[in-house]
């Protein structure tokens, strides 16, 4: 175990992993171990992490024990159908009863009245402005931008450095590459693709590839 609050068991051991085990600890958890294919990644380049074992380990633990947090990254496809291996850890361990808080990063910007759903992710230097919404494992990259009103959905990914400008809709599984900026009010149909930098000023329909 590694520091003294909640236990923690994360779900991967790459790079993402490593970013969320940070946050974790700022947030007071303790890290209890990870569960991965391998016992080395990413994640040990950080510290000596306690490797639990692989996917299937997770039937062993206690829900009532440990909360989960997803360190599972996701690589998009501009072809991409189904859902990704981050949202199907997840609905495998919800299914299994655990439970998965919402993280927030010390750093990040989160105006009252916003609405943060279980499994999300906030992280380093993010900035929510007021009256946004996010859906369940969605995960708010680094310094990324989310301005008024904007509503996400569940198991989204907001890319580093994205902007998306005010009351922006994005349905579920949508993701958003790094750097694009999403003008006022454009809405972002189910499992589309925004490429990294790409400015998009007009509605992108679902499972549609916009760069
Ligand atoms: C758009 C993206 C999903 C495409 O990935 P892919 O399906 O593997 O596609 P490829 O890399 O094979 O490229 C396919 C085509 O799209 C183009 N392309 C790829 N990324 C692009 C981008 N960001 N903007 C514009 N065009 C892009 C390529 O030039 C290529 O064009 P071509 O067929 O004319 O040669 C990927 O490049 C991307 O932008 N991912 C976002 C990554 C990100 O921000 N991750 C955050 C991690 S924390």
């Amino acid at each position: 175990m590694v520091s003294g609050g909640p236990a923690c068991v994360l779900l991967g051991g790459g790079g993402h992993a490593a970013v969320v085990a940070d946050m974790l600890l700022l947030s007071g958890y303790t890290l209890a171990g990870f569960l991965a294919p391998q016992a080395r990644g990413l994640l040990q380049t950080g510290g000596a992490w306690p490797w639990l074992g692989a996917d299937d380990t997770l039937s062993t633990l206690d829900p009532r024990q440990v909360v989960l947090a997803n360190g599972m990254g996701n690589r998009p496809r501009r072809n991409d159908n189904g859902l990704g291996h981050r949202q199907r850890a997840y609905l495998a361990a919800c299914a299994l009863g655990f439970a998965f808080p919402p993280l927030q990063h010390p750093s990040a910007t989160v105006a009252r009245g916003t609405v943060v759903a279980p499994g999300s992710q906030i992280m380093a230097g993010a900035v929510l402005q007021v009256g946004t919404e996010i859906g369940e494992n969605s995960l708010v990259n680094t310094r990324a931008s989310i301005d008024h009103h904007c509503r996400i959905g569940a198991h989204v990914h907001v890319g580093p450095g994205a902007v998306l400008c005010g009351q922006v809709e994005i349905g579920a599984g949508v993701h958003v590459g790094a750097g694009a900026v999403l003008l006022p009010g454009i809405s972002v149909g189910e499992g589309a693709v925004i490429a990294a930098g790409a400015v998009v000023r007009h509605a992108v329909a679902a499972g549609a590839f916009a760069s």
